[in-house]
C-alpha cells in the first residue's frame, strides 16, 4: 500500500503501523511527519510544555542489563539529594514558570525512601501555590514498581502522573533485557494499578535494543494503545560501557542512524495512533543528534523536560553514555530549550499543568 493510503486511515492496524515504521524514503518520512505534525496541532496544539527534571537519587536496588546506574555498577558515585534540595529545586522550576516537575530515582522501596517521596510531594505542594498556579506545581514521579499501597500514599500526597516504561513489551526482549527477578507482567499490573488509583500515566520503550525488530515495535504501539495510556517517553537505546550490555557497542555503533529514524518514526506512529497523548522529546534522542528533540517535537512530541538536577550530581546519573548538558547550569537550560522550541515554530506552555488531552478527555476534566 501507498504511504499516502495509509495516512488517509482513520484507525490503522499492525500492518499499517509497521508499513509507518519501515519507510525509509525521505519523502516518504517527511509525509509520515507532516501528518503527525497536523494530527497533534489540532489534537493538542501548538504548546510545549515542560516537566522540570530532578533526579533525586541514583542509588538502584534493580539490575536492569543495559542501565548505567543499575545496582551492580560499584563504579557509580551513590548520592539521594535531601529533602530541602528537592524542594529548592522545585520551587526554582515554578518560580522560571514551568508548571510540572518529575521526581526521578532509581528503584527502592524501603520505608525511609517511601517517606522521603511522600513528604517531600506535599512540601513542594505547599510551596509553590500561587496565583499563576493556584494548585501548585504539577508533580510527576518516576520511582519504579512499588505496592499499589505506595503509589496510593505518594498519590494522596499530591502527585498526580506517574512514569514507569516497559522497556519492551515483547516478553522474549524484557527477559533479555532484566534479570530473572523483574517481570514484565508485574510491570503491567503497576501500570494497571496506577491508573485505577488515578494517576495519569505514562509509559514507553527503548529504541534499537539488540533483536528489537520493526514488528516488535509496532506491537509495543499496540500495548499503549490498549493499555489506553495518556502519555509515551521513548528514546533510542544508548550503551553503557559498565554495563553487561557493553558488548552490543559495536552494533550500536553501526546502527545508529537506523536508530536514530527509528526513535523519530515512532514518536510520529505513536501520535497517529494514539492522537491525544502527550509524547515527550527525550535526551536520549539529543545524545545522538545535536537537535534530536526538536527533530522529536517536529514529529509529533510536545513535551521536553529540562534538567533541574544539581550540576554537582548530574555527572553521577548516567543511565547512559554521552548525556547532554551535563556542564549546563538549569539557567542555562532554559535559555536553550526555549530557542530550541521556538526555531520549530512552536511555543512553550508557561503556568500549565499541560495535563495530556487523553486524560482530561477521557475523564471529563478541565485543568484547575
Ligand atoms: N539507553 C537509553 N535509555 C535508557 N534508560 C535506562 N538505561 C538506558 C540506556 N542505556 C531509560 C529506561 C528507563 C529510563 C528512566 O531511562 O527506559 O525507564
Amino acid at each position: 500500500m501507498s504511504i499516502t493510503d495509509t495516512l488517509k486511515k482513520t484507525s490503522f492496524d499492525r500492518n499499517d503501523i509497521i508499513r509507518l515504521l519501515v519507510s525509509t524514503d525521505t519523502q516518504e518520512i517527511e509525509l509520515i511527519r507532516k501528518e503527525a505534525e497536523d494530527v497533534l496541532l489540532t489534537q493538542c496544539g501548538s504548546e510545549v510544555f515542560y516537566r522540570g527534571l530532578i533526579e533525586f537519587s541514583n542509588v538502584c536496588t534493580c539490575d536492569c542489563l543495559y542501565c548505567g546506574i543499575r545496582k551492580s555498577n560499584t563504579g557509580v558515585k551513590r548520592y539521594t539529594l535531601s529533602g530541602n534540595e528537592m524542594v529548592s529545586a522545585a520551587v526554582w522550576c515554578a518560580e522560571q514558570g514551568y508548571g510540572s516537575v518529575v521526581l526521578q530515582s532509581g528503584e527502592r522501596r524501603d520505608a525511609h525512601f517511601v517517606e522521603l517521596v511522600e513528604s517531600v510531594v506535599k512540601e513542594i505542594k505547599s510551596q509553590t501555590v500561587s496565583q499563576v498556579l493556584p494548585h501548585g506545581l504539577g508533580i510527576t514521579l518516576c520511582c519504579g514498581e512499588q505496592s499499589s499501597e505506595v503509589y496510593k500514599r505518594w498519590f494522596s500526597a499530591g502527585a498526580h502522573r506517574y512514569l514507569l516504561r516497559i522497556e519492551s513489551s515483547a516478553p522474549e526482549l524484557f527477559s533479555t533485557i532484566h534479570p530473572p527477578s523483574q517481570r514484565l507482567e508485574s510491570r503491567i499490573e503497576c501500570l494497571r494499578s496506577l491508573k485505577e488509583i488515578g494517576f495519569q500515566v505514562g509509559t514507553g520503550v527503548m529504541i534499537g535494543l539488540p533483536g528489537q525488530s520493526v514488528e516488535h515495535l509496532a506491537d509495543d504501539i499496540l500495548f499503549f494503545r490498549d493499555l489506553d495510556v495518556d502519555m509515551i517517553g521513548m528514546g533510542p537505546y544508548i550503551v553503557h560501557s559498565d554495563t553487561p550490555m557493553k558488548s552490543h557497542l559495536h552494533y550500536y555503533n553501526e546502527k545508529k542512524e537506523w536508530v536514530f529514524q527509528k526513535s523519530l518514526l515512532m514518536i510520529a506512529a505513536t501520535r497517529l495512533v494514539l492522537r491525544d497523548v502527550n509524547i515527550a522529546a527525550t535526551t536520549a534522542l539529543q545524545t545522538m543528534k545535536h537537535d534530536g528533540r526538536e527533530q522529536g517535537l517536529r514529529f509529533g512530541a510536545n513535551v521536553i523536560m529540562p534538567q533541574l538536577t544539581p550540576q554537582e550530581v548530574r555527572e553521577n546519573y548516567l543511565l547512559y553514555e554521552g548525556k547532554p548538558c551535563l556542564d549546563e547550569s538549569a539557567e542555562q537550560c532554559r535559555f536553550c530549550l526555549q530557542n530550541r522550541v521556538q526555531s520549530v515554530d512552536r511555543v512553550v506552555g508557561f503556568n500549565k499543568w499541560g495535563d495530556s488531552k487523553h486524560w482530561t478527555r477521557r475523564n471529563l476534566r478541565t485543568e484547575p
